[in-house]
């Protein structure tokens, strides 16, 4: 297999998680220090470094974005400015509407959807990075070893997400995993704002035992990167919507994980606190 030159933005817990596993499969990989924190600095200390997109997009046979679903769109735009034109992988949890969008950007033929499910790969078996598009097969052979396992999604023809199928399948995935997560913080938010948080765990203790272990469970594992999930949340329910299907669900997860958005770069809170940002209500 050819060595490449491979460029991630950015390389955040996810995202370093995906060069390491490159380089373990013998490619050269490279990140932007522009406008990064600390913390990304840290994680990138491996890794090649560039100064500019511009830098990285002259040097980069691809580049994998892998950041906030939020910022996909305006990095995919900053990058296409450069005038780049090697393949462009967008890995991030976006609504197929969303991936279109970023593929007439950067190029249809250019671009391959992602969506990556599971933790950050520190090891083998966990993480799995989902790939569509002409060149999935090609860019899923990139990942020969390491931890992240990458899969390339069949092109279908029977006029389902087709090129933009990797996104899809996030979309299904997440609005299951992180919309539950959503729902049992409110529930437990529910019970404490109407006085019932005693009566409720002692009813849960009965009927449906591992509830309030989830929650806090929940609490700990979601509290500091709520603030990224907004976005994701906002992003399956536009898919909901354009699917035909109810989206209000996703929405309010959305302004769920927003009341928490506080909690970003604190360590796991308990679910108390995540209740107390749940029962605060946004200032206007
Ligand atoms: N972590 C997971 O368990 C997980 C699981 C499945 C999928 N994912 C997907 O992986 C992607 C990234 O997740 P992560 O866990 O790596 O996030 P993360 O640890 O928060 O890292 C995000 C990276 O993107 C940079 N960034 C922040 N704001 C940005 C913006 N507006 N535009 C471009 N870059 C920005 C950050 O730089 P600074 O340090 O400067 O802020 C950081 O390097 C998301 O699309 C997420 O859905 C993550």
């Amino acid at each position: 297999m050819k060595s490449m030159n491979i460029g991630v933005l950015h390389p955040g817990a996810m995202g370093v998680t995906i060069a390491q596993t490159l380089k373990d499969s013998g490619h050269r990989v490279g990140w932007v220090a522009a406008g990064r924190s600390e913390q990304t600095k840290q994680r990138a200390r491996e890794l090649q470094t560039f100064n500019s997109l511009d830098d990285i997009a002259g040097w980069a046979d691809a580049l994998i974005s892998i950041c906030p679903p939020h910022g996909a769109l305006a990095l995919a735009e900053r990058i296409h400015a450069t005038g780049f034109t090697g393949l462009y992988i967008d890995a991030n949890a976006l609504a197929p509407a969303t991936a279109l969008k970023i593929a007439n950007t950067v190029g249809i033929g250019a671009y391959v959807d992602g969506g990556v499910i599971g933790p950050p790969a520190l090891q083998p078996g966990t993480t799995r990075l989902y790939l569509s598009g002409h060149h999935a097969a090609a860019v899923a052979d990139w990942f020969s070893a390491g931890a992240l396992q990458a899969i390339a999604l069949p092109m279908s023809h029977d006029g389902g997400a087709g090129h933009v199928a990797a996104s899809m399948l996030k979309m299904s995935y997440a609005a299951y995993s992180k919309g539950a997560s959503a729902l049992l913080l409110s529930v437990n938010a529910l019970a404490a704002a109407g006085g019932v948080t005693t009566a409720l765990h002692q009813e849960w203790a009965i009927s449906a035992p591992d509830l309030l272990k989830r929650s806090q469970r929940t609490a700990q594992m979601t509290s500091g990167k709520a603030w990224r999930f907004v976005g994701e949340m906002l992003e399956i329910s536009e898919t909901y919507s354009d699917m035909g299907l109810p989206d209000a669900f996703h929405a309010g997860a959305a302004a769920t994980y927003e009341r928490m958005g506080d909690l970003k770069d604190l360590p796991p809170q308990e679910l108390e606190a995540v209740i107390a940002a749940l029962l605060q209500a946004p200032a206007d």
